[in-house]
């Protein structure tokens, strides 16, 4: 009989946000199916860690702790960038001797900071390394050369690469590796009560996601002040993570001075409260967005969706059947179709009909079938040219 295939899952950060969200889910349905044993390491402390573990998942914090925050794209400080590469490369040391210890038999790690130590524990510990990408690693992210760096590595280290959508696998070198895109799925949301689609100056219009520049609020609220008819209602639901206070407040003062009515939620651990209240769902990346959880969310959740393009809300959303696309970072756009959903109520709900039915395409079930498949068949790929060679 072929032993399971025992999978450790490698997270920098155990910070709630979206590629640790959508890693947690696969754990759990990849471990709830049964034919994948499923463990994590996690490099820092954090509610990610406690509920991995409330999950059930065995979850090691490796020890020698790594501030996820001292080692970031923007750091141009080289000895500081070289200081933080090299205490992945310890825990990378660390996490190989785990990955004996507990008979792991493929590594997947889930960011780029997650890769570098992945890879030096797979060559320590001898299993394979999938690389599931949850970031476009381009230019625009990652700068030039580091871009291309993680491209390399990915490949060199990499014996199979997983992206979450099809936008994030092009960015990558896959030459002679077999891929996957699997779409992050989303747990089944019932469809609990909402409120029915309110007439234009009544509307809710909420976006949902970190207060961060690239999520494009800025580019948000100044549409929202250029529009026909306001909403009655704005909701900015997310909070700030790794320095980004001042983006925050930055995001205040603009929505004073542009008298509109925002609510800043802050940080909730149930956005679908606030999506079941809204009537519209703006998701308004002026980078192109990965895969876009909150798109899908809000379809699921019953709202009429506007999303930006290029990148995985592109892959989400059928244009004019279940969702808006406009341009990312075009503001024009944006208050366009702001515009036209707003005052367009028969729209809105067809729209709305449209995105529930869609959103049930991204079921994490099937996400976690299609992963457990690959990592099966590179863990005996693995096995049988080992086998081979031995013959
Ligand atoms: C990252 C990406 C986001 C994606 C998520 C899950 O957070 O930025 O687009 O939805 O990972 O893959």
């Amino acid at each position: 009989m072929t032993p399971p295939t025992r999978a450790l899952f490698v997270l920098h950060t155990a910070a709630p946000s979206g590629a640790e969200l959508a890693a947690l889910r696969l754990m759990r349905a990849l471990a709830g199916r049964g034919t994948v044993e499923v463990a994590a390491a996690y490099c820092e402390d954090g509610p990610m860690l406690a509920r991995t573990r409330e999950a059930g998942i065995p979850a090691t914090l490796l020890v020698g702790r790594f501030d996820s925050r001292a080692m970031t794209i923007q750091t141009r400080d080289i000895r500081r960038f070289a200081a933080g590469l090299l205490r992945l490369a310890q825990l990378g040391w660390r996490l190989g001797d785990l990955t004996r210890r507990t008979g792991a038999s493929v590594l997947v790690a889930e960011s780029t900071k997650a890769l570098l130590m992945a890879a030096v524990a797979s060559r320590r510990a001898r299993v394979p390394l999938v690389w599931h990408v949850h970031d476009r690693v381009s230019r625009e992210y990652f700068g030039r050369w580091l871009a291309i760096a993680l491209r390399v590595l990915g490949w060199v280290s990499g014996a199979g690469l997983i992206a979450n959508s099809r936008s994030t696998l092009d960015q990558l070198i896959t030459w002679r590796r077999p891929t996957l895109v699997a779409h992050p799925g989303v747990d089944r949301i019932e469809p609990g009560p909402r409120d029915p689609q309110r007439p234009p100056d009544r509307t809710v219009v909420a976006v949902v996601g970190r207060l961060t520049p690239w999520k494009g609020q800025d580019v948000f609220l100044r549409a929202v002040a250029r529009l026909r008819v306001r909403p009655a209602r704005v909701l900015l639901v997310g909070g700030t993570l790794f320095g980004e206070e001042a983006y925050r407040s930055g995001l205040q003062e603009l929505a004073d001075e542009l008298g509109l009515p925002v609510t800043f939620t802050g940080h909730v651990e149930d956005p679908q409260e606030y999506m079941r209240q809204a009537d519209v769902l703006v998701h308004c990346s002026v980078l192109a967005e990965p895969f876009g959880q909150v798109v899908v969310e809000g379809m699921a959740a019953g709202c009429a969706v506007i999303a930006s393009g290029p990148g995985g809300p592109a892959e989400i959303v059928e244009p004019e059947v279940s969702g808006l696309l406009v341009d990312g970072g075009d503001h024009r756009q944006l208050t366009a179709a702001l515009d036209r959903l707003l005052q367009d109520r028969s729209l809105r709900e067809r729209l709305a009909h449209g995105g529930t039915a869609r959103a049930e395409r991204f079921a994490i079930a099937d996400a976690a079938r299609d992963v457990a498949a690959f990592l099966e068949q590179v863990v005996g790929a693995r096995t049988g040219r080992r086998g081979r060679s031995h013959v």
